[in-house]
């Protein structure tokens, strides 16, 4: 079929966009759409148009690979034909009405949407603004609030949503071609305003400077939703042809910088995050009946990942007492989902009827997939993995979930090591997107299949390492974690990396993250690789001081900061303590400006990251950009520390 079908019946001409996979609209697209626009103008028989998309959506956008690289004829150019044709247009929505795609939906005269549609305009999300009259014409169709808000997120909304608010006319039960020719055929005979004509939609009370501090607070640094809100603002106070023409300079000016550059790259990595795993043919295991060992907070919240997804899971833990508390923990886990919006209703019932809670790993024996959560600790590790592998079909695939232990060890105390991956999930494990995937010396194609489908089925972000101590993020972490801990020590404090950090865009700084997730685990670890005699080159021992003064992080009401009053604050006995080790190192202390921090932090990133890429343990620069921004809160819109190295490398981009 052509990339723009064209057939009339009746006097009704049904227009069909078929650009596989997601009907962008790409160059050739927007090319025919517009020859097909004018041909309707000038045809006798046309009374009026449908406009659909084949395939699973109407029109995901624009074509992402094309922004930044404007071609003719411009998307706006060609709404504008189709807003002032002389017949109306109806467009039939369905699938993922995006960027683009809505606002060729709102060029047209009217619009009927299937129950599933998602509309939106996630422009933002790509470091621009809608480029095609979005943000013109939304606030004229739905209450400008709405608009502020779908526009400055870029988060979708359902189609019943839509109705509501007038952005669609019709949800209709059945086919969405027949109601919107049914919708075109009395638009015809009625007659319409054009909608620019029409005023917006706008309540007295918006304040509009809230409105910045609030989506400037929610940016943390990015620009484009900034930029969203002031076009809508022009919409509101603007001609409307003067408002579009300073959306579109506005689009194509984001479109050129940094900003849109990294969230594209972020955009494209995820998508090519795991792709190794889904061209292998082997066959996965079955994973609608998986077994989980261990239930404390990464087991319960993994089997909650899999019973929201359908699957049924048996869950092991140590003793009967154990077993309580981990179907407690599971329970709990699936009413927060569900509290969030995250579980439809009823399905959590659902869901928690779909768990075994059981004393003995026996109750695995028929699973073709088991996945460990145990204490990270080898001796304990291994004698589960022995223990497993006498009870499990040679068949199974066996899953480890250590944040740091040695993959290929594990799997060595099994008879079928090839059988044995380690599938590293991030904490909260039933919302985090990100799954490590990793693949030992010896790991097997069906255990990689089985990892590729889990991803799939959990909507996880599958980016594959091999072994090495905390595979990609946790060794990337730790390295800046210990540079962190060097500033500290020649003159830093807490409070200043951690407020670098945030400014930079981080959600929380390296300091206040180790106290929400408690010092002990790095504790141990570091005592574990000290017993090992593994150098760690020079290091701080502050940390090590905070936890022997029983400074455990937020869960001990103290750790970098004391929590006393709820919210983090300096404290005196952590500052003694960085003094007293500056002193030991010999150190003169020096203040350190933001960028200075920044510029430490970032250069350790990437310099493990060369590393990590030398030593072929992450299969692409991208792939750790997706793992320090899924897994580490590192900005998305600034694109990640390889993407940031590579920028600078090529003289955009200063490296702080
Ligand atoms: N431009 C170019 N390519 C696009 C695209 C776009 N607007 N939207 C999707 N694609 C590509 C993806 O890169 C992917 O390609 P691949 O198979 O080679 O990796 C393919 O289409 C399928 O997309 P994917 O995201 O894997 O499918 P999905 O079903 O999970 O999600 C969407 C579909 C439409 C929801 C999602 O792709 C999306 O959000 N797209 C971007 C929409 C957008 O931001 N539009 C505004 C552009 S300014
Ligand atoms: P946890 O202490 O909360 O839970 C461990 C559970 O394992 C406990 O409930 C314990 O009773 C159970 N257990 C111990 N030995 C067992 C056995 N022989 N049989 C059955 N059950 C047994 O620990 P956690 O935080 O859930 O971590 C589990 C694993 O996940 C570790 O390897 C850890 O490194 C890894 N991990 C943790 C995080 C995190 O943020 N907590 C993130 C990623 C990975």
């Amino acid at each position: 079929m052509a990339l723009i079908g064209f057939d009339i019946h009746d006097g009704i001409v049904f227009v069909t966009i078929n650009n596989p996979p997601v009907n962008a609209l790409v160059q050739p697209v927007r090319q025919r759409l517009l020859e097909v626009v004018r041909e309707i103008e000038t045809s006798k028989e046309a009374i009026a148009i449908v406009l659909r998309g084949v395939g699973r959506t109407f029109v995901a956008g624009a074509d992402i690979n094309e922004l930044g690289k404007p071609q003719k004829p411009y998307l706006p150019d060609i709404l504008n034909e189709i807003a002032s044709s002389r017949r109306p247009w109806v467009a039939a929505l369905h699938g993922s009405v995006l960027g683009g795609g809505l606002e060729l939906a709102m060029a047209c005269h009217g619009r009927v949407a299937a129950a599933g549609a998602k509309l939106g305009l996630p422009e933002v999300t790509l470091g621009v603004i809608p480029g095609a009259g979005g943000t013109v014409r939304l606030p004229r169709l739905i209450p400008m609030q709405h608009a502020i808000t779908m526009a400055t997120s870029g988060k979708p909304i359902s189609a019943t949503q839509a109705l509501e608010w007038g952005l669609v006319d019709d949800i209709p039960g059945g086919s969405i071609e027949d109601a919107a020719a049914a919708l075109a055929i009395n638009l015809a005979s009625a007659g319409r305003a054009s909608l620019l004509e029409r005023p917006v939609l706008i309540s007295a009370d918006i304040n509009w400077e809230e409105q910045e501090k609030a989506i400037r607070s929610k940016a943390r640094g990015a620009n484009a939703p900034l930029e969203a809100l002031a076009a809508l603002k022009e919409a509101m106070l603007l001609q409307p042809e003067i408002a579009l023409e300073n959306e579109r300079e506005r689009f194509l000016r984001l479109a050129d910088r940094e900003e849109s550059r990294a969230l594209r790259h972020v955009f494209f990595a995820e998508r090519a995050a795991g792709r190794s795993l889904k061209a292998i043919a082997a066959d996965p295991a079955d994973l609608r009946h998986i077994g989980i060992i261990g239930g404390g907070t990464m087991g319960a919240a993994i089997a909650t990942a899999f019973l929201l997804a359908g699957s049924k899971v048996i869950l092991v833990e140590q003793d009967n007492g154990a077993v309580a508390r981990a179907l407690e923990r599971v329970r709990e886990t699936i009413g927060e989902s569900a509290r969030r919006g995250a579980v439809a209703k009823g399905k959590d019932a659902e869901a928690l009827g779909r768990l075994v809670c059981r004393n003995s790993l026996e109750a695995l024996k028929d699973c073709e997939l088991v996945i460990e959560a145990v204490f990270e600790d080898m001796n304990v590790k291994t004698s589960v993995f022995e223990r497993l592998d006498a009870v499990m079909s040679p068949n199974a695939v066996l899953a480890t979930n250590t944040s740091y232990l040695d993959v290929d060890a594990i799997a060595a105390s099994t008879r079928y090591p090839e059988r044995v991956l380690g599938l590293h999930f991030f904490s909260p494990a039933h919302v985090m997107k990100l799954l490590e995937v990793v693949r030992g010396r010896v790991t097997g194609e069906r255990a990689l299949a089985t990892a590729g489908a889990l991803a799939k089925h959990l909507q996880k972000i599958a980016v594959v390492s091999r072994v090495c101590d905390g595979f990609i993020g946790n060794r990337i972490m730790a390295s800046y974690r210990r540079e962190c801990e060097l500033m500290l020590e020649e003159g830093a404090t807490p409070s200043d990396v951690d407020a670098a950090m945030r400014e930079f865009g981080f959600a929380m700084g390296i300091f206040e993250v180790q106290d929400m997730s408690g010092l002990d685990i790095a504790w141990a670890q570091r005592k574990a690789k000290r017993s090992e005699k593994l150098s760690e080159g020079r290091a701080a021992c502050i940390a090590d001081r905070l936890c022997e003064a029983g400074r455990l992080g937020r869960k001990a009401g103290r750790g970098w900061y004391d929590y006393s009053h709820g919210r983090p604050e300096p404290d005196a006995e952590v500052i003694e303590i960085i003094l007293d080790e500056s002193r030991k190192a010999g150190c003169q202390r020096r203040p350190f400006t933001g960028a200075e921090i920044i510029t430490r932090i970032l250069q350790t990133m990437q310099r493990e990251g060369l590393a990590i890429l030398e030593e072929q343990i992450a299969e692409s620069a991208a792939d750790i950009d997706v793992v320090m921004i899924n897994g580490y809160g590192f900005p998305r819109f600034r694109g990640g520390p390889m993407h940031m190295l590579e920028m600078s490398k090529a003289h955009l981009l200063p490296i702080a």
